[in-house]
């Protein structure tokens, strides 16, 4: 048994809010903190809103989606994570929001051996543990969009993080979550972002030079590929801001320009397109 029974997450964004239903279906006792009392309430309705969804698709019981809610805290504070046994940040992606936040949650937690993890896609997960004052207690676990449907999570150690910290972690994810865990080293994009970023960057690129419609580029790769759906799509549904940060931490990295955003990314975040979260990005959104 991983003991992971108290879980923190910090962020209620599209991943946030994904990982504190995974986790809360599960089973697990949750606390989602947002940094204001506007943003905790908003993470609460991303999470009513999907499991409603679920009810009403028939996949839930309403009194199980009851009890899911009654398992999360939504709260604006970072100090009720100091019970935890386990702490999944996933704030924005940005290096210098993440060190603060592990600065402040590793001098916080109260148990000896309570990981704090983040769900970061690109950042240096040896740097996170730098900070928190318990690196060997700090690794990456990285979910993927949509958490309650996708089944992967990439488990990355750093340099210093502890056998027995990953151990844990592997037993929490596949035991309690019911996922397929991964291991990745802790190199810019992991396993799954090395490959699918340069592919989306390739695709806004090739729309960029008007190859082809966006319609077109993704049509071409869910009926010629196989894929779910394609990469402008996709783009839009991780967020627009997100591929070009993780896009950026790559490129930093190794410095291989396959990494670089093109300027009709770099645009489109200036701008405020971000995708299906702004409502439009490559497509228009509506509301549900
Ligand atoms: N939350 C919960 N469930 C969801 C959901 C969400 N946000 N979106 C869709 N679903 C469920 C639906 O309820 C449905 O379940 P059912 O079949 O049991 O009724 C099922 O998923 C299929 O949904 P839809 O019929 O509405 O739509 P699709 O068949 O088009 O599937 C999709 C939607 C699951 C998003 C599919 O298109 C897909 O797999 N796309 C690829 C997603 C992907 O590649 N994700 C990884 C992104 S990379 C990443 O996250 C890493 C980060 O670091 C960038």
């Amino acid at each position: 048994m991983s003991g992971i029974d108290k879980v923190g997450v910090v962020g209620g964004g599209l991943m946030g809010s994904g990982i504190v239903e995974v986790a809360a279906r599960a089973g697990v006792d949750v606390v989602n903190v947002e940094v204001s009392a506007d943003a905790a309430e908003a993470a609460e309705t991303k999470v009513r809103g999907s499991l409603d969804r679920a009810v009403s698709r028939g996949k839930l019981d309403a009194d199980e989606a009851a009890a899911i809610l009654e398992r999360i805290r939504f709260v604006d504070d970072l100090e009720a994570l100091a019970d935890r046994d386990l702490v999944v940040e996933a704030a924005t992606e940005d290096e210098t929001t993440k060190l603060a936040l592990f600065t402040r949650i590793g001098g916080l937690l109260t148990s000896d051996d309570a990981i704090l993890a983040s769900n970061t896609s690109s950042i240096p997960i040896v740097k996170l543990g730098a900070v928190s004052g318990r690196a060997e207690h700090v690794m990456g676990v990285h979910f993927f969009n949509p958490a309650p449907i996708m089944q992967l999570v990439e488990l990355i150690p750093s340099l210093t993080t502890g056998q027995a910290t990953l151990e844990r972690m592997r037993g929490w994810v596949t035991d309690t979550l019911g996922k397929q865990p991964i291991d990745a080293t802790d190199r810019a994009g992991f396993v799954v972002n090395s490959l699918l970023v340069p592919y989306l960057l390739s695709a806004i690129r090739m729309y960029e030079a008007g190859y082809a419609s966006a319609a077109d580029i993704d049509r071409g790769m869910v009926l010629g590929c196989g894929h779910p759906m394609g990469p402008l799509a996709l783009s839009d549904l991780i967020g627009l801001d997100t591929v070009r940060a993780i896009g950026v931490s790559m490129y930093e990295e190794f410095k291989e320009p396959l990494y670089s955003p093109p300027p009709l990314l770099d645009r489109m975040v200036e701008a405020g397109l971000l995708g299906k979260k702004s409502g439009h990005g490559f497509y228009p959104y509506q509301e549900n």
